[in-house]
């Protein structure tokens, strides 16, 4: 349906998250590029994807794989050309898919022309685009993200003579918000991307755009007035696009970027991901509990996307100092496996591979409040190397096929080698051999896709927990009842065993008594709820989407 017919479509969506680089090398340079995604367009449809979500494509010196960019209104020359980009969106719309992609609005590379001319004179009116200053001692409070690299916030610069500020690599100096000519050209960017046909952005680092002393520089009142600013030109010029906020911070916080739907349409839930992988862990589903209990309620418009696993460190920013402790022995024991505030692995491994629970956790994802983001290579389980430099071993080649180089690319060299171990590797781990084999991963999340999208409730309706006894059992309603009649339309109860263990549970469904649970992912009828106790056994690791 077009965004006119259905302006909150981004409630329903299903996110696929890829780096055009990895994807699909069309022109045999060993760097995936838009033509090659272009190639792939068929496989993203019939996976179930509705939106596309491309990492930063414009160019840049990639010292932080292009969130340090250096021309706002261009294509990285490795990925192609604008003409591309439209053929490519021509594409992703005939297929009735929607694309977003990243805008880094709080930096841009040092090697970036207003950079370059900042540093050059003070006289440049370019030197107040960025945040100066003659000593290392302003914002004190400000933490430092990259902790293994940077050492602070600060970076003197022998040209300009005096210090910049930059919450992420040195090569990243921020912009000066404080500036209007910055927030003009900001939304001048926006503009030049939606007339292209972009669906909307993933808006990178958020929190981090203006600095005031005596602050942490985080979610300050200003951020939140220029986001304003951003939703009302878009409401305005492009509805039906949507912004989508990287704010990694405590739900109640995020909360705040929604406004009064009048900031982001959406926001990553951060805190939600380290506390299923716990959950898992601790055989309880208390942690999960906990963070979505402690998360407030969202406008009518608002909607939380939720994900397992992105192209960064899996971050342990939202968790308490004894939770980080315990997810790094628990998932990350290898002191290599570390990095930052987190954990350098993909799903598949972290998980043992276990594809029982690579399954339930796809379950939730797909089920928990919020639209689902998929990270590309997850949906077969495609492994990684904690050894590559920064995060590049989360960001190898797709696994296509078992032919050289996984099909990815005919080239000799590539920008980063394909997975080729025992377990992972391309030969075992591809996309060609999971489609052909019914019993695999590929398929199971597929199934679950279309399953998911024949109803509403799982992206629209509400949610409650129903808490048995057993803490090993995770168990919710998602109801979607229809706004035209107030009629319920749709009831689900969601089931989930968190342990290698048969785990029995009980519920009181007697409102529900004569009604028949059909398990809609296999279509199984479970016994009709009576006037007394229900009670049922879940085998290791199932998952169950009962509808009543
Ligand atoms: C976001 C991106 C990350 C990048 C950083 C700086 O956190 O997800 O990949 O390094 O912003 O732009």
């Amino acid at each position: 349906m077009s965004a006119e017919l259905n302006p909150t479509w981004y409630k329903d969506a299903v996110f696929y998250e890829l780096y055009v680089r990895a994807f699909k090398d069309a022109n045999a340079d060993g760097h995936g590029d838009l033509r090659g995604l272009l190639s792939k367009l068929d496989y993203l449809q019939d996976l179930g994807v509705d939106c596309l979500w491309l990492l930063p494509i414009c160019p840049s010196p990639l010292v932080d794989d292009g969130y340090d960019v250096s021309d706002y209104r261009n294509i990285h020359p490795d990925y192609g050309t604008l003409d591309d980009f439209k053929a490519l969106v021509e594409g992703i719309h005939a297929r009735g898919m929607r694309v977003i992609i990243d805008v880094v609005v709080n930096h841009t590379s040092d090697q970036h022309p207003w950079f370059q001319q900042a540093r050059a004179s003070k006289d440049s009116p370019y030197r107040d685009w960025y945040v100066w200053s003659d000593t290392p001692d302003r914002y004190k409070e400000a933490r430092i993200i990259f902790k293994d690299t940077e050492t602070s916030n600060w970076t003197f610069d022998p040209v300009a003579g005096q210090y910049y500020w930059h919450r992420f690599y040195s090569q990243q100096p921020d912009l000066n918000y404080d500036n209007p000519a910055v927030q003009q050209e900001m939304l001048d960017i926006l503009d030049f991307w939606l007339e292209l046909g972009v669906d909307g952005f993933r808006v990178d680092a958020v929190p981090y755009l203006f600095e005031r002393e005596g602050t942490n520089c985080e979610n300050l009142p200003e951020t939140h007035q220029f986001v304003k600013r951003m939703r009302a030109h878009m409401d305005a010029r492009w509805p039906g696009r949507i912004l989508l906020a990287e704010a990694n911070q405590w739900p109640e916080d995020v909360r705040a970027y929604f406004g009064d739907d009048d900031e982001f349409h959406m926001a990553f839930h951060f805190p939600i991901m380290p506390r299923l992988f716990m959950a898992l862990k601790q055989r309880s589903r208390r942690a999960i509990v906990d963070i979505l209990r402690r998360t407030p309620e969202i406008p009518p418009l608002a909607q939380w996307c939720i994900f397992l696993r992105n192209h960064d460190e899996l971050t342990l920013e939202m968790v308490t100092e004894e939770e980080r402790q315990y997810m790094w022995e628990q998932y990350a024991p290898e002191p290599r496996m570390r990095l930052n505030l987190g954990i350098r692995r993909r799903l598949a491994p972290l998980l043992d591979n276990d594809q029982r629970r690579i399954r339930l956790m796809n379950a939730l994802l797909f089920t928990l409040p919020g639209s689902p983001i998929l990270y590309y290579g997850d949906e077969i389980g495609m492994g990684d190397d904690i050894w590559r430099h920064d995060r590049n071993g989360v960001r190898t080649p797709m696994q296509w096929d078992d032919s050289k180089n996984a099909g990815f690319s005919t080239a000799d060299r590539l920008y980063e080698s394909v997975i080729d171990d025992d377990v992972y590797g391309y030969r075992r781990v591809n996309v060609a051999r999971q489609r052909a084999d019914p019993n695999s991963l590929w398929h199971a999340v597929h199934h679950m896709l279309s399953v998911r999208k024949r109803y509403r409730a799982f992206g629209r309706g509400p949610f409650e927990f129903v808490l048995p006894e057993n803490e090993a059992v995770l168990a919710y309603w998602r109801v979607w009842t229809s706004p035209q009649t107030g009629a319920e339309e749709e009831r689900f109860l969601v089931l989930v065993n968190l342990t290698d263990q048969p785990q029995t549970a009980s519920f009181d469904l007697t409102d529900y008594a004569g009604r028949t649970p059909v398990d809609v992912l296999n279509g199984e009828a479970w016994p009709t709820v009576g006037h007394t106790t229900y009670s049922c056994t879940l085998a290791p690791y199932a998952y169950h989407w009962l509808q009543l």
